[in-house]
């Protein structure tokens, strides 16, 4: 299957973002053609900040390697490497009804709460639609949030192949699995919004602060407790291997321990569990040469494949004259 997806970059990454997002991103690599892209396009509706822009789309692609994205087995890119994709952009635009956009959550979102929308805003999903169809993707892994936006391609997609002819692949959401709903360190959903992150590139000591400082009942010591209402042992859970994820159980079962002694074996198990990783970033940081060749590699064959499916559309609308 050609599998697709763009990742905004528009932060520094938390444990939320990978069991949420990325770590499923990655597993799609095997077995499938994966086509990944940092989109910075539709980064530049509200980072508004040359030098930050720049350096959080290299940061995104950087962490995407650094976590297990494969060059060799998928295709990375950066969304503005491939122009082919703006231009794709316009066809679908022309035949993008305005109800079908004001009702877009991202634009309608921001218009209900008085704040002043701009145009790329409001046609972000038309450009997300683009990113789609250029690449003939078939599965489109996303949260649920951006489900809304693969419908709006389906849609714009199914009127274009009808006016032309059948032109475009119509894609499938896949929706992450958001049974991995990460808690943050005060117990509500982790999110940047919320302030409750922790990252996944953190210095060491500081992460291990971070844990230390994750809310807790006052349950007495000795008291028993059912390990899976609690969120620091969902976030064990997430960095452990079945073994001692079974003692961790049986210890919250028993009772007698303290949440410190839980808090220090979360942060061994996430420093454990991000070491190579940590390690990966830290060579790609000292050889940012490397990255840009990736990224080069990605995009050379990210618009052979664009270019293809552009032509194909202009030439079924009439725009290819020659
Ligand atoms: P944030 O809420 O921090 O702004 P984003 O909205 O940028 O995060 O999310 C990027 C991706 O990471 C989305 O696919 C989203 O579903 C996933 N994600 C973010 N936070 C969590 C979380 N706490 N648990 C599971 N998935 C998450
Ligand atoms: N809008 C998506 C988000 O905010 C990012 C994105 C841009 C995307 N283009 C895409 C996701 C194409 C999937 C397919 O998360």
């Amino acid at each position: 299957m050609r599998v697709l997806s763009g990742i905004q970059p528009t932060g520094r990454p938390h444990w939320g973002n990978y069991f949420g997002a990325i770590r499923q991103y990655i597993d799609l690599q095997t077995d499938n053609q994966g086509y990944y892209f940092v989109a910075n396009l539709h980064a530049l509706t509200t980072v508004r900040n040359r030098e930050q822009l720049s350096r959080l789309t290299l940061d995104a692609a950087i962490d995407l390697l650094a976590l297990g994205l494969d060059p060799q087995k998928a295709t990375l890119f950066v969304q503005s490497d491939v122009p082919e994709v703006s231009e794709l952009c316009w066809l679908l635009m022309t035949g993008a009804p305005m109800g079908l956009l004001e009702r877009c959550h991202a634009y309608k979102d921001k218009k209900e709460k008085g704040l002043a929308a701009d145009a790329g805003l409001f046609t972000y999903p038309v450009l997300m639609a683009a990113d789609i169809l250029a690449y003939d993707a078939e599965i489109v892994p996303v949260g649920v949030d951006q489900v809304q936006h693969i419908e709006v391609c389906r849609d714009l997609a199914g009127s274009f192949n009808h006016e032309f002819g059948e032109v475009f692949v119509l894609p499938k959401a896949r929706v992450l699995d958001s049974s991995a709903k990460v808690p943050g360190t005060d117990g509500e959903k982790m999110s940047k919004s919320y302030n409750n992150t922790v990252q996944i590139f953190e210095d060491p000591a500081v992460m291990r602060k971070q844990v230390m400082r994750i809310t807790t009942d006052s349950r007495p010591m000795e008291q028993p407790k059912d390990p899976d209402s609690d969120h620091l042992y969902q976030l064990f859970s997430l960095f452990s291997a079945e073994a001692p994820r079974q003692e961790m159980a049986a210890l919250y079962r028993r009772g007698g321990f303290g949440y410190g002694q839980i808090k220090k074996a979360l942060a061994d198990a996430a420093e454990a569990y991000f070491a190579a990783a940590r390690e990966r970033r830290a060579y790609l940081v000292s050889h940012p040469q490397e990255v840009v060749e990736i990224l080069a590699d990605g995009a050379r064959r990210a618009r052979q494949k664009a270019q293809e499916v552009l032509r194909r559309a202009q030439k079924a609308c009439g725009l290819a004259v020659r």
